[in-house]
């Protein structure tokens, strides 16, 4: 099944809450996550939010809080992560030094593992990690900001990590993060992922509509 991950970056943040609580609120509900991007200004030029919005906002929903870390050195901070909601951290392997420590300790706290890599680095180096963690993301823009543009070669990204997981017989989720909208998400299925984060093209314009939509796409694949 195709599941979205509304992506908070491109939320109005002066009304963050009842924001989520539109998504809260859809019956018909493919979008089981929250995406939530935490930048350092270090690993990526901008700085983002962090624990303290992530723990007002879990008072309010239930949704599987999807946390994207595009920070240094991540491990430092996965007991605060779990302490304020976080069920899966994806963190990015060029910021890390020991992935599979890092992975096995995710799963002693009870958190699902996501990794990832930047564009311009190659797929084939997740290939190790694939048969230990939950979700693999290909992120289809450079992580920093929202509203970019989709790149096309991430398509390729896409297939090859699909081939390797089907060889393999993993059932590893493929995330795809940056660029996605109603009109290229069909590509991106296409490919071979089946977890879409979507920032603007849900926050933008009428939220329960732009996720509806989304879902009607999901239902005919
Ligand atoms: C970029 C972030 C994305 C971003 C996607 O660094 O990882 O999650 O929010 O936003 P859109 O969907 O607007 O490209
Ligand atoms: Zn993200």
């Amino acid at each position: 099944m195709i599941k979205l991950s509304p992506s908070i970056l491109a939320a109005d943040f002066s009304i963050l809450g009842e924001q989520i609580k539109e998504l809260n609120a859809m019956k018909e509900n493919n979008a089981p996550y929250l995406h939530i991007d935490v930048m350092d200004g270090i690993f990526v030029p901008s700085i983002s939010f962090g624990m303290p919005i992530m723990e007002s906002i879990r008072k309010i929903t239930d949704k599987i809080f999807d946390v994207h870390l595009m920070i240094m050195d991540p491990h430092r901070y996965i007991s605060a992560f779990k302490k304020s909601g976080a069920d899966i951290i994806t963190f990015h392997l060029e910021a890390c030094d020991a992935p599979s420590e890092l992975i096995g300790d995710l799963h002693t706290m009870g958190i699902k593992a996501g990794i990832t890599v930047k564009p311009e680095t190659p797929v084939e180096l997740l290939y190790p990690y694939l048969n230990q963690v939950e979700m693999v993301l290909i992120m289809s823009v450079n992580p920093g900001f929202g509203g970019q543009e989709f790149i096309s070669g991430s398509l390729e990204r896409i297939r090859k990590i699909r081939k390797y997981l089907d060889e393999n017989n993993l059932r590893t989720d493929i995330q795809v993060d940056g660029g996605i909208y109603h009109e290229n998400v069909h590509e991106v299925i296409e490919a071979g992922a089946n977890v879409i984060v979507a920032g603007s093209a849900v926050f933008g314009g009428n939220i329960q509509e732009n996720v509806h939509k989304f879902n009607k796409i999901f239902a005919n694949r």
